[in-house]
């Protein structure tokens, strides 16, 4: 991260602080050069970039004033009240056709849910890449059988803390990215056929999981604001036969929601009580915009199961039933295919050699330079500065849109990661719109993706992890444009 990037970020942070509230003037050039102690050519700099963020405007002759964030914001997007009814997957190919199509740098990536280069810490992750081969050389260039490099286990399970969870670096399992992670947890818990429980929408690369193992999915109601319905999972229960249940419930993709942790704990409790595996994907770990790390399943569980033990009149000793799965894809480099999950005992032996025949080993020079990266502390002051960023490039992406799109779309509002969940009021086909898109050299995400049934036709996801630039705003005016000539009150227009 380069100098003034660095103070764009303190400045951002005492805007978001409100020590510069919505509306005031910013101290002057070289006041601030005086407080951050650099060039004021840097201050320049660094107020441009809040100014591109949204986040600043300049007034002749005054200096700049801190933004006042749009009133009120755009709607929530619905929830869909759907009969729940198991089905096989179908139609996720399109998924790697459309991966195939934007995967090209002149593109605007809002499609995949990937943050742009510029915005990961690939400095650092380059030097703990040349220690790594420098120091381990050997190493390096051998198989890390399962379980993994022991130094990142260590690590990993050091940070899970944060999260509530108590994992000995034995529980853990290293895996090619999160994806693999969820492939793994189902093939240990389930077989072909089998009925999968999943929120809706759901990250579209669980249903394509879910369909190359020959499952069935149950799509349960999930609200934008705060999560998979756990009254809809109990009735689905009471009607089919489920056999595990696998969620986003911190920082949801694509909703963005993160499950408040009463209901956290009334899931656990119903795992418990109904014996089905909870699968938790907590791959935006770490991006919370308010810097929590918030309880994961997995603690919740571990502190419901210490409790029920405590009670003598418990009647049958509990198993665990979390399977927790993470990666680095969103906070160092997906190319990195660094991922993690920590099985409870009943499971581990069969995924840890699920994992060896899938593939061997992950990579082991990766998996090095992430465990020296996590050593050296420069991850977390990374996830510092890269929070506050996420939660004003959502914010700018959000009245982008609102101002953009037809009236009335409606807008999630994350409570972390990067992406938004865009839902217009007129039945537009956003497959179709996303076709478009591609031949403005434009990606988006279709809704239809993000559902085994193809619902939510008319949502697309919007990836915003990329720096505010021109070309990204006239992109979502182009988006916004192709929207309102394809909704039909515009079409029927004499
Ligand atoms: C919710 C969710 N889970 C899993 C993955 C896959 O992560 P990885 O790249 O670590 O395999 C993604 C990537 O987009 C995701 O959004």
């Amino acid at each position: 991260m380069t100098l003034y990037h660095e103070i764009a970020t303190k400045i951002q942070a005492l805007i978001t602080a409100e020590v510069y509230p919505p509306g005031t003037r910013l101290p002057g050039v070289r006041r601030l050069s005086q407080q951050f102690n650099v060039s004021i050519s840097t201050i320049v700099q660094a107020q441009r970039q809040l100014e591109d963020y949204g986040l600043l405007s300049a007034r002749p002759r005054s200096g700049y004033y801190v933004c006042v964030p749009p009133q009120p914001p755009a709607a929530l997007p619905t929830s869909l009240q759907q009969d729940m009814q198991p089905t096989a997957v179908t139609g996720q190919a399109l998924v790697l056709q459309l991966a195939k199509a934007t995967s090209q740098p002149d593109f605007i990536q809002l499609g995949a849910a990937v943050p742009d280069a510029a915005l990961l810490p690939l400095r650092a992750l380059q030097r703990s890449m040349n220690t790594s081969s420098r120091h381990h050389n050997l190493q390096a260039a051998a198989y890390a059988f399962p379980p993994g490099v022991s130094e990142l286990r260590s690590q990993i399970a050091r940070r899970m803390l944060l999260s509530g969870c108590q994992v000995s670096a034995q529980q853990i399992l290293i895996t090619s990215g999160c994806q693999e992670a969820l492939m793994l947890a189902l093939q240990t818990v389930a077989k072909p056929g089998d009925t999968i429980a999943v929120e809706s929408p759901t990250f579209y690369g669980l249903l394509q999981v879910i369909e190359a193992l020959g499952m069935q999915v149950l799509e349960i109601p999930t609200d934008p604001h705060t999560g998979l319905s756990i009254h809809a999972l109990e009735l689905a229960l009471e009607q089919w036969p489920v056999k595990a249940c696998v969620l986003i419930p911190n920082y949801s993709n694509p909703l963005g929601c993160l499950m408040p942790v009463v209901r956290k704990q009334q899931l656990v409790a119903l795992a418990q009580r109904h014996a089905f595996t909870l699968i938790e994907d907590d791959v935006y770990l770490g991006l919370g915009f308010d810097g929590h790390y918030p309880p994961a399943l997995l603690g919740l569980e571990q502190q419901h199961l210490q409790q029920a033990s405590n009670t003598p009149s418990t009647p049958t000793q509990r198993m665990p039933q979390v399977i927790y799965c993470s990666s680095f894809a969103k906070t160092i480099a997906p190319g990195l295919r660094v991922g993690w999950m920590v099985l409870p005992p009943q499971h581990y032996p069969r995924a840890e050699y699920l994992k060896y025949v899938n593939n061997l080993a992950t990579p082991t020079l990766p998996q090095l330079a992430v465990a020296d990266f996590l050593q050296r502390g420069g991850y977390e002051r990374y996830l510092q500065r890269i929070r506050p960023h996420y939660r004003q490039l959502t914010e700018r992406f959000a009245q982008a849109i609102s101002q953009y799109f037809p009236p009335d779309t409606r807008i999630s509002r994350p409570a972390g990661g990067f992406v938004l969940w865009v839902e217009l009021a007129e039945p537009v086909d956003t497959l179709q719109l996303a076709q478009q898109a591609l031949q403005h050299r434009i990606s988006i995400a279709p809704g239809v993706i993000f559902s085994a049934r193809q619902k939510y036709q008319r949502c697309i996801r919007i990836n915003c992890a990329l720096p505010w630039t021109d070309s990204v705003a006239s992109g979502l005016k182009k988006l916004g444009h192709l929207c309102k000539a394809m909704s039909p009150a515009e079409s029927s227009q004499p």
